[in-house]
């Protein structure tokens, strides 16, 4: 008789449906797996072997064949184990054959029988319910998997024997509930920063529209400060978008405890990262920082130092929100829908552009440094701004009145403008201005007679190409939300055009 129990395999964020079918014969004593699974599919063979044991039941003596179906599917992850043992204990006897009907099991298994974390479990209680089914996970993720809804029935045992309990009618397993992990207070506050005002007007423009910023400046004018304390100005997740980040991090595994976050993501990569590392990819052809950073910012310091590979590959995402990865054994797309944001010097020393001095290496040094972007990179960068050295006597002054507090409710309200717009058009999948584009942009950013001119002279003499045009009008949207206006005078455009200015003309930061 052949045993089934229904598992899942991650396409991306997607859980695909697969059959674990174990099938006990006659014969010499064997255990074999197939249906192209990875190393650590193979090696379940023997961690259910000893947790069997552990568990105070033996492999029966037979021929034992696992087949993981459909069988041309990869198979990849330790998540295989628990549908296995399952499968076994349902065939030899050991619980009843009904029990796993209308389940859906994943969950490593140690070698004392207990049942260890995986990753993906909340796509795999989604998959599950669409599917009418229940899930079986470990008990550190019961948490997570509860979210995927309130009615499917969720077991999140400990260990084997805690579950065959459950089963049998011996003892019964509590539905977990889900858990959220609140804001940790306490993290950076805008408060600490002295002087940089344009620099924070930027931070807050940023914020409010979700665009992308670039600081140039020299060492120590507190680019990597000001671009740290974004987090604490950037509105909390709605419960929407807190599904779709915690799917992504669900897949990498890393989700602690079970417990989502409603803070959004900031991914702040080291400029030795990787392509692989950066987009996503490697072996199993995983989610990477851009993915990670999903709906929230993806912070870039020392932009040239990274290899310029690496910088363009983020062009695709940066354009469409989300990143296809092509390996020979996968084609995957992972949503990556962030908010770039990238500090910078002007030059290798540091010190281009400060008055009265002059580099040794002329203007040649500011030169090669800055050709290390490429253009397009640049373009797609909406707010470009000088962070000039702070000045001794902005140091010694008491600290600002303003904070993260303040910044944060006015974002906030700017953010609630969009939103409404943008559901009032009947596009509620747009949240920010960053977002919109062509037709609808032009519905939402209409300047009025003044703004048009400026616009016009300025498209012309700063030779904007037409991406810099609809970026220009989508953060001078975004600059009248947050003084709600509802259409976008002279003044809006005006700034707007300055944040570009940098972009256009890069030298002139040097
Ligand atoms: N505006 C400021 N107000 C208060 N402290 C500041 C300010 N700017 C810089 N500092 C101090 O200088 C330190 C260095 O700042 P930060 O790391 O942000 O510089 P940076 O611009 O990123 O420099 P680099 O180009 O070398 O990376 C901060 O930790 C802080 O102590
Ligand atoms: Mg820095």
């Amino acid at each position: 008789m052949i045993q089934r129990v229904a598992t899942v395999a991650f396409e991306g964020v997607n859980a695909r449906p697969v059959d674990v079918q174990v099938h006990v014969a006659p014969g010499l004593p064997a255990f074999t797996i197939v249906g192209l699974p990875d190393k650590a599919v193979t090696e379940a063979k023997e961690r259910v072997r000893a947790a069997l044991i552990a568990s105070g039941l033996a492999l029966p003596a037979r021929r034992i064949t696992v087949n993981l179906a459909p069988a041309d599917l990869p198979k990849e992850g330790s998540h295989y184990d628990l549908p296995i043992a399952l499968g076994l204990m349902a065939a030899i006897g050991a619980i009843p054959a009904d029990a796993l009907d209308s389940f859906t099991v994943v969950g490593e298994l140690g070698l004392d029988g207990s049942i260890a974390a995986v990753a993906g479990v909340l796509p795999a209680a989604i998959g599950a319910n669409a599917r009418g089914h229940g899930l079986i996970c470990p008990a550190a993720c019961g948490a997570e998997a509860a979210w995927a809804s309130p009615d499917m029935a969720i077991l999140a045992p400990v260990s084997l024997i805690q579950l065959a309990n459950h089963v049998t009618g011996r003892q019964v397993l509590a539905r977990p509930d889900p858990r959220l992990k609140g804001a940790r207070a306490g993290g950076p506050d805008l408060r600490d920063v002295k002087g940089q005002e344009t620099a924070k007007r930027a931070l807050e423009v940023a914020a409010a529209g979700g665009h992308n910023l670039l600081y140039v400046g020299p060492p120590g004018s507190g680019k990597s400060m000001l671009a740290q304390r974004l987090p604490s100005i950037l509105p909390p997740l709605v419960p929407a978008e807190m599904l779709a980040v915690s799917m992504i991090a669900s897949v990498a595994g890393a989700i602690e405890d079970g417990a989502l976050v409603d803070r959004r993501p900031f991914r702040a990569p080291h400029h030795s990262a990787s392509m692989a590392a950066m987009v996503g990819g490697g072996l199993k052809a995983r989610p990477g920082e851009v993915s990670l950073a999903h709906l929230g910012v993806l912070f870039l310091d020392e932009l040239p130092e990274f290899s310029s590979q690496v910088l363009d590959s983020l062009r695709q995402p940066l354009e469409i929100g989300e990143v296809a990865i092509s390996r020979a054994n996968a084609r995957v797309t992972y949503p990556a829908r962030f908010q770039l944001v990238a500090a910078m010097n002007p030059c290798k020393c540091g010190r281009a552009g400060e008055a009265g001095f002059v580099c040794k290496r002329g203007p040649r040094c500011a030169d090669e440094y800055q050709a290390r972007l490429s253009g397009p990179f640049l373009d797609r960068i909406d707010i470009h701004l000088e962070v000039p050295a702070v000045t001794a006597a902005d140091l010694v002054l008491p600290p600002p009145q303003e904070g993260s507090a303040e910044v944060a409710a006015r974002v906030a309200a700017a953010r609630d403008l969009q939103r409404a717009r943008y559901a009032a058009l009947d596009r509620p999948d747009i949240a920010t201005n960053a977002e919109a584009t062509g037709p609808l942009l032009d519905l939402v950013a209409r300047p009025d007679a003044t703004g048009q001119a400026l616009l016009r002279e300025a498209a012309e003499a700063m030779r904007l190409s037409a991406r810099g045009y609809h970026r220009v009008l989508k953060v001078a949207r975004t600059l009248a939300d947050l003084s709600g206006a509802e259409t976008l005078g002279r003044a809006h455009l005006a700034e707007a055009l300055a944040y570009r200015a940098l972009a256009d003309k890069p030298r002139a930061a040097a």
